[in-house]
């Protein structure tokens, strides 16, 4: 039987393409939907070469308590990505949002940094060898904070200093030798004056830390965009500059709001899709750019819909992602692959072999595969686990 449009599976998946291409390919994902949704987990095994957990590996997910660690979430993810032939980053062991409840009336001056190291040797410790890379420090650099150097005025700085950055970064790598040890950060993709300001902080930051010896080896550029929004030369230029300073690139959160976009649907979608393909072309053709995910797959679990601010007018939800709400591919879907295809790269070794997801197969380990997985990843626990 022909393929039918909607047939991206296999040969047609963004995995394949990208793996033809030299690129992983992926999207964040959430264990609860892996586990309790066919389709979302059949379209994560088929489109996807590397996943990341959009909340599970966040210190609130992480830390029920001060003392206890739950990684029940988070193995779930390993263990699925192992399954499937993906990779998996690791997001994210420093940021000043998703802070647990008790972080406020325990967390000090005297102790923070105590806090830190241990948080990070306990997480990147447990997984040390399984991913592909970390984020180490998430959106550090908020210029309108006033300061100098450019960093945000977080619950780290304030309780450690400028130094956290560093303490991470550094702890992170004696945890775990292997991860892609990223900076990652939003709004730094166009060229409008507060951007292009603030891509320049985030590259201060970035020439700091090498030239203190500190271990990086990539910076995320989220990539949280508007239909409509023009990419400049500006964001080449600065990946072109990490090029030089021999770091990787990783596009790590894309998704494409459609808030200036009035119905019909069909005209949100095309405005999307021209934006996934003007914004990924560029970028996607420099070869330190190694990664591409989006900020979910399926419109229906995106966070947009879920933000309390910045909604569409009309309240219709957002439609930002590769595959709608039932799991059928976008004009966004054949845009990212298009502009996929465009890169001049290299295969990736073993580009066709893409593990094909093969629905009569169980969608997740055998009960036995499973708890073998869950007790290799366990070994590495260096402390409680509830
Ligand atoms: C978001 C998640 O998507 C939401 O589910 C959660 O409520 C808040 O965090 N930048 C990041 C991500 O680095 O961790 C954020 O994820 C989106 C913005």
């Amino acid at each position: 039987m022909a393929p039918t449009l909607n047939d991206v599976s296999g040969l047609r998946s963004l995995r394949a393409h990208g793996a033809a291409h030299g690129l992983l390919v992926g999207c964040a994902v959430n264990p609860d939907h892996l586990d309790g949704e066919p389709d979302y987990a059949r379209t994560v095994a088929e489109q996807a070469s590397i996943v990341v957990p959009e909340n599970a590996m966040k210190w609130a997910a992480l830390r029920p308590n001060a003392t206890q660690y739950d990684f029940r979430k988070a193995d779930d993810i390993v263990v699925f990505a192992l399954s499937h032939e993906q990779k998996v980053r690791g997001h994210n062991l420093c940021w000043h949002e998703a802070l647990p409840s008790w972080f406020a009336g325990t967390v000090t001056k005297e102790n923070a940094a105590q806090y830190l190291t241990q948080h990070i040797r306990t997480v990147a410790g447990r997984f040390a060898g399984k991913l592909h890379s970390w984020d180490v420090v998430n959106e550090a650099i908020d210029v309108k904070d006033g300061r100098p150097d450019g960093l945000r005025n977080s619950p780290w700085l304030e309780l450690i200093g400028p130094s956290y950055i560093e303490l991470a970064f550094r702890t992170a790598r004696e945890a775990d030798g292997t991860a892609l040890l990223t900076y990652n950060d939003y709004g730094i993709e166009l060229d409008t004056p507060e951007q292009i300001d603030k891509r320049g902080q985030v590259m201060m930051l970035v020439r700091r830390l090498q030239a203190r010896g500190v271990p990086i080896d990539a910076v995320g550029i989220q990539s949280h965009l508007s239909a409509g929004d023009v990419p400049g030369d500006g964001l080449i230029h600065f990946i072109r500059e990490l090029r030089a300073m021999n770091l990787q690139v990783f596009v790590t959160e894309m998704d494409v709001n459609d808030r200036k976009l009035a119905e019909p649907v069909a005209e949100r979608d095309a405005g999307v899709a021209k934006t996934y393909r003007d914004y990924l072309t560029p970028v996607l053709a420099e070869p330190n750019v190694t990664v591409a995910l989006t900020w979910g797959i399926t419109d229906r679990y995106t966070w947009l819909n879920g933000l309390q601010h910045a909604s569409r007018a009309d309240g219709k939800p957002e439609r930002p992602l590769p595959f709608d709400y039932d799991y059928n591919p976008k004009p966004a879907f054949f845009a990212e692959r298009d502009s996929i295809d465009g890169r001049p790269g290299q295969a990736l070794p073993g580009a066709d072999h893409y593990a094909p997801f093969n629905p009569t197969q169980p969608q997740r380990p055998q009960q036995q595969g499973r708890a073998e997985l869950r007790r290799i990843v366990r070994n590495l626990v260096s402390s409680v686990c509830v």
